[in-house]
């Protein structure tokens, strides 16, 4: 495993190691993303073996603009509608799969919908655009662990499994992509993600459903697994008064009385710093020994929607 700094040439060796069927990290706007050819079955199962992910939970393919989106799934005008305000960006649309079977199957886990997205990250642009394919690429975590925002937790956790990762620093986001079923007439969200709930609405003037469904063996999107996105430490949540002996995660100017390890989200109490910084936040208290994380409230609008659900995943046991 390599890391380089994302310079024109690293981008280059990149996509040469795509088009070759290896495994590539990179960053996008929301988390790193492990790359494959979404068109080579070979490279799509390496993928799941270096993530350790059930073969059931389906990838999302990267492209570079809504044309290269046409070309594998079939766009809806509600689709049309969210592509033309979101992408570039964090929206990932499920669309019905083109009868073209140019994505492997089992990058949609044999679904007849594929999730698209088009990131805005100048890195994935480029290595988008110089790879010439579309990329399956879900984040760079092992399967169950919190998503990468720095190239460091990619090494961490997958350092063995890819040849190369591409460094571009901490990413902008820090919260995954939202997921949103765009098939038919209404915007039905999957997974809450970095585009809120009141933006979709806004844009669409349609009502957006959340799915619920929160089931275990046969998740509507598999990012509504109930237990995901996890610490090894137990999480509180809502907690006003820290225990002895445990570490707290804050948000806002206002703390409570605590003495050992502390992230503070935003001590602004802004929600996009907040999302920025939550997987880092969660990384660091998790490998500070503490006995517990006691979780500050965080206002349930905007990006605390997603902020929260995250957390409640987060804190539930195994
Ligand atoms: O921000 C992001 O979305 C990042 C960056 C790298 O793009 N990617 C990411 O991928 O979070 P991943 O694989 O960790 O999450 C993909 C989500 C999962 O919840 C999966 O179940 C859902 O998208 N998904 C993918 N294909 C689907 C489909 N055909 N139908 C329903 N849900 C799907
Ligand atoms: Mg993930």
């Amino acid at each position: 495993m390599t890391t380089l700094t994302a310079t024109p040439d690293a981008i280059k060796q990149a996509a040469a190691i795509l088009r070759a069927g290896g495994l590539v990290a990179f960053p996008t706007e929301t988390v790193y993303g492990l790359g494959a050819d979404a068109t080579n079955g070979f490279a799509v199962a390496a993928l799941y073996s270096a993530k350790g992910r059930p073969s059931f939970n389906p990838l999302i393919v990267h492209v570079p603009e809504t044309a290269a989106a046409a070309a594998v799934a079939t766009m809806t005008p509600l689709a049309q509608t969210l592509a033309d305000a979101f992408w570039p960006g964090p929206l990932t649309l499920v669309l019905a799969r083109r009868s073209n079977r140019i994505i492997a199957d089992l990058a949609t886990a044999g679904l007849d919908t594929v999730a698209v997205r088009v990131p805005a990250h100048p890195i994935a642009q480029a290595l988008l655009r110089a790879a010439d394919l579309p990329v399956a690429a879900p984040s760079a975590n092992r399967s169950g662990h919190v998503s990468p925002t720095l190239a460091a937790h990619v090494a961490t956790d997958l350092g063995l499994h890819v040849q190369l990762i591409l460094d571009g620093g901490a990413t902008r986001i820090g919260l995954e992509s939202t997921v949103l079923d765009a098939t038919g007439t209404d915007p039905v969200v999957l997974r809450l993600g970095a585009v809120t709930g009141e933006d979709i609405a806004r844009i669409t003037g349609r009502p957006v459903i959340l799915a619920a469904g929160e089931n275990d063996t046969a998740p509507v999107s598999p990012g509504m697994l109930t237990r995901h996105y996890a610490p090894n430490t137990r999480l509180r949540l809502d907690i006003h008064n820290v225990r002895a002996g445990e570490a707290l995660l804050a948000f806002g100017p206002d703390l409570p009385s605590h003495a050992g390890p502390m992230f503070n989200l935003s001590p602004a109490g802004d929600l996009a710093e907040a999302a920025a910084n939550l997987f880092a936040a969660l990384r660091d208290l998790d490998a500070s020994g503490a006995a517990a994380i006691a979780v500050m409230p965080i206002p349930a609008h905007g990006l605390g929607a997603a902020i929260n659900d995250r957390l409640t995943r987060a804190a539930r046991a195994a």
